[in-house]
């Protein structure tokens, strides 16, 4: 069979990142070998994401940007695939011409029958078909990549929780559970290869399983727990209404899994909350964080914000800021409300304007530095168990901030604590011998220094 060449353009988030390798999984028999070069490509995957309105124009600005290859290379297949696929199906076709297929976020394990009628019958198609369960043939384990220490693992698919700004339960369907034989089958695998840290993915992991009756999220943690090679589990993310007290045990009594939880609040006024369809109330919301922090004082907890939703009134963002202050996150992700079609809040009165909306974002922004700076600098003389990524940037590594790591460019490695902080620090050992000796491995690390988004420090 002749080499064909794919090249795949993953935006969005960690699930985008588990179904662009498992595009490549599908498509391997077909003869398609991965590319980083766009010029070299057959196949052209763009594997989108329309969370916000700015990652859907990322998306069709990329597409755009492909007419002149398409036009050289007649032969050449451009494919849309994610959330906005299955968002827009056939009008990307006619909004942009040399698009040969649509494909929506359950399509996957159907793209090398589309493919191969579109090479030989040069014709355009749209698949957007979304189904009520995850059949286990959707999903190809392997070929696993031979280097990488990290891996995310899809657990569950969907959402059903139906929050008034979101597009996600409208572009990946119902929510469907993976069976655990099967996950915890391809984590082995994968542990066969380099893999030592895998994250767990779901839109809410806390339901796993529970339409099926297959077993609790914290059963499963359970069993990844047992695999042997496997040193490090994670898991994203979490909906606050269903954090149950077995889970919050499972952060003690697992020894593998991280004491790092995402639990997204959004907001922190009850009256907003009830608009998005939260089912929780601020109160609530703090009640769980205490009671994470008594079963497990040293968690990391971090968090999801959003700035501006339809009727917030200064008084409810100042909620937002004071739960911020309270909680003390150890990090937290904040967003501009984006209207999206499909979601409820699209016709919400009360919408807020884009310069109040960006104060708003800086302002959570602002006060979270402060905190992330004091939660590193907690940290600074503690000994860190780390597990190593790899060498840091060549460039010289640096913090977001902008300010260099102290010692410049030279033998830098990077990995991350168990609450999935950033930590660089230098060792005597050669980049060549080191990478096949490091990465991959646990390492004490003795924390001397904190910026606002990392740490440096040096080995015990
Ligand atoms: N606008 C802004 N942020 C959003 N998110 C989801 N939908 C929207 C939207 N319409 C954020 C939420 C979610 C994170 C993944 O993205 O905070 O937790
Ligand atoms: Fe979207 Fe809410 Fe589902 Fe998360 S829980 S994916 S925010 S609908």
């Amino acid at each position: 069979m002749k080499n064909k060449y794919l090249y795949i353009n993953t935006m969005g988030c960690q699930m985008n990142v588990y179904d662009s390798s498992q595009i490549q999984n599908h498509l391997a028999p077909l003869g398609y070998k991965p590319t980083k070069e766009l010029s070299q490509a057959d196949l052209i995957i763009v594997n989108t994401c329309t969370i916000r309105a700015k990652a859907e124009q990322k998306a069709f600005s990329f597409l755009g940007r492909l007419a002149p290859l398409k036009k050289a290379n007649p032969q050449l297949i451009v494919a849309m695939g994610g959330c906005v696929a299955q968002q827009e199906g056939k009008r990307v076709l006619s909004r942009m011409p040399y698009v040969d297929l649509v494909f929506g976020t359950q399509a996957i394990a159907r793209l090398p029958k589309l493919i191969r009628r579109i090479a030989n019958e040069r014709c355009r198609l749209v698949d957007t078909e979304l189904s009520l369960e995850l059949k286990p043939e959707d999903i190809i384990a392997g070929p696993f990549p031979k280097s990488d220490t990290s891996a995310f693992i899809t657990i569950m698919r969907g959402c059903d929780n139906y929050c008034t700004y979101c597009v996600v339960p409208y572009v990946r369907g119902r929510e469907s559970s993976r069976r655990p034989e099967d996950i915890v089958t391809e984590i082995r695998q994968l542990t066969d290869k380099a893999v030592r840290e895998v994250t767990l993915l779901g839109q809410n992991v806390n339901s796993y399983g529970q339409k099926e009756g297959l077993c609790t999220f914290d059963q499963l943690l359970e069993r990844i727990n047992d695999i042997d090679a496997l040193e490090r589990i994670r898991f994203t993310t979490c909906h606050p209404k269903d954090l149950s007290r077995p889970l919050m045990e499972s952060f003690n009594r697992l020894g593998k899994l991280c004491q790092h939880i995402h639990l997204p609040v959004q907001s922190g006024s009850d009256a907003i909350l009830k608009r998005m369809n939260r089912h929780y109330t601020r109160q609530q919301y703090l009640d769980k964080i205490v009671q994470l922090r008594q079963t497990c004082p040293d968690i990391a907890i971090s968090s999801d914000i959003i700035a501006g939703f339809p009727g917030e009134t200064e008084a409810d963002f100042l909620e937002t800021v004071s739960l911020i202050k309270e909680v003390g996150f150890d990090g937290l992700f904040a967003f501009i409300y984006s209207d999206r079609p499909n979601a409820p809040s699209v016709r919400f009165d009360g919408k807020i304007s884009e310069q109040v909306k960006k104060q708003r974002l800086q302002t959570v922004l602002k006060i979270q530095e402060q905190v992330s700076r004091q939660k590193n600098e907690a940290l600074v003389g503690t000994m860190q168990q780390i597990l190593i990524d790899g060498p840091s940037r060549s460039d010289g590594v640096k913090d977001n901030s902008n300010m260099a790591i102290p010692g410049g460019t030279g033998l830098q490695w990077c990995g991350r604590t168990k609450s999935n902080k950033i930590v660089h620090f230098k060792t005597q050992i050669d980049l060549d011998s080191g990478n096949q000796i490091l990465t991959g491995s646990l390492m004490d690390i003795m924390i001397e220094k904190a910026l606002p988004h990392s740490l440096w420090g040096r080995q015990a």
